[in-house]
């Protein structure tokens, strides 16, 4: 059932994977995989597999953030669309897109970009502050997050009345909002999301990629650009309902973002409904634990991402997470044993009822478009991560 992964280690078989056909079927209980193992295992190239194969079997592939710039041959190998966002390049996409046929959407993405550029979560009056900022914008046709600032700093007088709200206040209580969206608007990001898309989104495109590798390391940046991108792709969710999968590779960069990992978790949820699979790729488990206290929301918001992947595919772990890994997805002893001696390209497939130890066979002509990294591969620091940094701390290089 689905498409051609590898060689199944214990029965010798083929295993192939179809995340829609197994949901379907009740072995899966969501279609969303998760999918971890240290750097240089082949994480990237499975998941650039299963897009292709997925894409020959008729299925699409959004990627809304490519840090690496990884993804982009593939993406012209199979006719995608590849966006290059990049300061100084004209491609824009305006991530409000959508607003003008679903104000919530354009509300959730406001709230999490500036909920990530403030690095808090917003009060009740600055929610109020920003939809009434929102609905003024989309008064004068498609917002921008321009206008939205625009309206943040001077709000209607007529609007805060009606909300109950004196304008003094709400000029108040939209301050910080206005000063972290700016960041959009005249920042480094500037000329990025602010303005009309220049791009059109052809929601047949068997794949689009969306190439954030112009923005270099700045995880702030990365989560920001990925929110924005998001929001803009999902506008063709909204009219689909064909089946596609929306990949994070190297999620683990921006998943320490609490206004990021909640809006993902909202977008899991709603994907389903879309018939989208989501997978996303870190190096470890713990990736996740870095987000926030035990027993803080933020904990439990990461906790439930995992919960909402019942694929979770495990490429080689360092010692040190072994115990963490067995524990999270509920390993046997053998399981746990093979963790830290798989070879490259090799994974353990943990779905909810059934185990698999799989060698994922590259094709010799999906080569030139897979292994893209090898300038990457050199990278100084690259192989010296010291992967024992296993939660907590600051970003990692990579
Ligand atoms: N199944 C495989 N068979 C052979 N080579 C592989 C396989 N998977 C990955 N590789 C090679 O290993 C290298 C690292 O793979 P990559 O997918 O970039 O790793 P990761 O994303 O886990 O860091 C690449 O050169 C890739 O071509
Ligand atoms: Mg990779």
């Amino acid at each position: 059932m689905g498409v051609p992964v590898g060689v199944d280690a214990f029965t010798g078989g083929v295993f192939c994977f179809d995340p829609w056909a197994l949901y379907q079927a009740a072995e899966l209980t969501n279609p969303n995989v998760v999918l971890a193992g240290v750097i240089g295992q082949g994480k990237s190239a499975l998941a650039k597999s299963l897009a292709a194969r997925s894409i020959a079997a008729g299925r699409s592939v959004y990627v809304p953030g490519d840090p690496k710039g990884e993804w982009a041959p593939l993406a012209r190998a199979v006719g995608g669309t590849v966006v290059q966002l990049s300061p100084g390049h004209p491609a824009r996409l305006n991530p409000l897109d959508v607003t003008g046929t679903d104000l919530a959407a354009g509300q959730r993405l406001l709230a999490a970009v500036a909920g990530l550029t403030l690095h808090r979560d917003l009060s009740a009056a600055e929610h109020g502050a920003l939809d009434a900022a929102l609905t003024a914008a989309t008064g004068r046709g498609v917002p921008t997050i321009g206008r939205v600032v625009d309206a943040l700093s001077t709000p209607g007088a007529h609007t805060a009345r009606a909300d109950g709200v004196r304008v003094e206040d709400r000029t108040a209580d939209g301050r910080d909002l206005a000063h972290g969206l700016r960041r959009l608007v005249r920042g480094d990001l500037a000329d990025l999301f602010d303005g009309p898309s220049t791009q059109q989104l052809d929601p047949a495109a068997p794949m689009v990629v969306i190439d954030l590798s112009a923005l270099g390391s700045d995880e702030d940046a990365l989560a920001l650009a990925m929110t924005c991108s998001s929001a803009w792709l999902e506008s063709a969710l909204a009219t689909s309902t064909s089946k596609r999968w929306v990949i994070y590779d190297e999620a683990w960069r921006v998943l320490r973002q609490l206004a990021l990992v909640r809006r993902m978790q909202a977008q899991f949820k709603l994907s389903r409904a879309h018939g989208v699979a989501n997978l996303i790729v870190l190096h470890r488990l713990s990736d996740l634990d870095a987000i926030g206290a035990r027993g803080s929301e933020a904990r439990a918001l990461a906790e439930g991402l995992l919960a909402d992947c019942s694929t979770r595919v495990v490429y080689r772990q360092e010692a040190d997470q072994l115990t963490a890994t067995a524990t999270a997805l509920g390993l046997t002893c053998p399981e746990r044993d093979l963790l830290p001696v798989l070879p490259r390209g090799t994974g353990l497939w943990k779905m909810p009822h059934r185990t698999h130890v799989v060698h994922h066979l590259l094709h010799p002509a999906e080569m030139d478009v897979i292994d893209t990294d090898a300038a990457m591969r050199d990278e100084p620091g690259e192989f010296s991560v010291p992967d024992g940094s296993s939660s907590g701390g600051g970003p990692r290089a990579a």
